[in-house]
């Protein structure tokens, strides 16, 4: 299997290419990035399909500074909506199966009844990241002839999703959330820097209590979409097409996570819940980003505290290193 990975310097791309280059079931592993695939420009994922012939493309390329896409929608719908339905379409047209990740922003984050989002729930975004993301689900599917209906119904199922045969192309789209690991400076590592900076200066740290979501583990993610991958391509695997939720299992506010990540690293400094409403910003985070994870080949991914202990113990050492 030939498996292609786009925005494979990003944080989520890093990790895809490290576990796809060790998977036996994957022969070669094609690392796409800027400049040489571009979402800004309409040609540029035909030409790389075209040319190079995956049997599978990760679209995890995005514009994924979500108040930078609240700045300019345009340029968010151009990069993260039409630019992901440029790509499905040439999948479509080689041949190609498709991994296209997606976020939990494709809900506003309104509800109240407590209850995790799933795969079958209308998505209604808040903000122009989240509606140029779900614009791009929504042209991957129409590429692929998939239905709405069919497509949610299908997903996470575990069973053959029944919209193409089993071995034809087939586009799965998972969605994930509050994305953290190496490389780039993600929300556990601004929090330990601003606990320090604040335990430095004899500040209290401000924490959001009311923005809860599902911290995920960008290695844990990837590992599941491998073994989707690797069971599609396995003689007689599951077609396992449909709209996933990939996310590591429980949910925490920002404030939760942030407490345990310095916990883990030992840091101590007083602190103080505060509601989003008193960080404003460009974009409108959902306040309940919660995605009820859906059953893979590999199971479902392990605790965001287990993961947050494996992350921060790597984070630590890393430090030392640096001294
Ligand atoms: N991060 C999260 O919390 C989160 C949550 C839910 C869903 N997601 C989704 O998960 C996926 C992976 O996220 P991530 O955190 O790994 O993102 P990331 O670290 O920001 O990586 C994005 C990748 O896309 C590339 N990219 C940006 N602009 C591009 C352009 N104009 N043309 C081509 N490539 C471009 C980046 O290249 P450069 O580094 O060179 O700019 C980078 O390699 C995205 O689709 C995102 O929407 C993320």
């Amino acid at each position: 299997m030939r498996v292609a990975v786009t925005g494979a310097g990003g944080r989520l791309g890093t990790s895809l290419v490290k576990q796809l280059t060790e998977a036996t079931a994957v022969h070669e592993v094609l690392a796409w990035d800027l400049p040489v695939h571009n979402l800004d420009d309409p040609l540029s994922s035909r030409r790389l399909v075209t040319l190079h012939r995956p049997d599978v493309v990760i679209h995890t390329a995005a514009w994924t500074d979500v108040d930078g896409c609240a700045r300019d929608p345009e340029l968010a719908m151009r990069r993260n909506g039409t630019a992901a339905g440029e790509m499905a379409q040439a999948c479509v047209d080689a041949g190609a199966a498709m991994v296209m990740l997606s976020t939990n922003e494709v809900f506003d984050g309104r509800r109240t009844d407590g209850l995790p989002y799933r795969p079958t729930d209308c998505p209604n975004p808040g903000n122009p990241y989240g509606a140029a993301k779900l614009a791009g689900e929504e042209a991957a599917r129409a590429a692929y002839g998939a239905t709405w209906e069919g497509f949610a119904a299908a997903a996470g199922s575990g069973e053959t999703a029944g919209l193409v045969a089993s071995a034809a192309p087939a586009l799965a789209i998972v969605r994930t959330a509050w994305l953290c690991g190496l490389p780039g400076l993600d929300f556990p590592q601004k929090i330990v820097a601003a606990a320090e900076k604040a335990r430095g200066a004899g500040q209290t740290l401000s924490l959001v209590s009311d923005e809860v979501g599902c911290p995920t583990y960008a290695p844990d993610l990837a590992g599941a979409i491998v073994a989707l991958i690797v069971e599609w391509s396995r003689p007689g695997g599951r077609n396992l097409g449909g709209i996933h939720h990939i996310v590591n299992t429980g949910r925490a506010s920002r404030a939760e996570w942030a407490r345990e990540v310095l916990r883990l690293v030992g840091i101590y400094v007083t602190t103080e819940d505060v509601p989003l409403s008193s960080w404003p910003r460009p974009s409108n985070p959902p306040p309940w980003g919660v995605l009820e994870p859906t059953p893979l080949p590999g199971g479902l991914l392990r605790s965001w505290q287990d993961a947050a202990a494996e992350y921060m113990k790597l984070i630590t050492r890393r430090t030392e290193a640096g001294r």
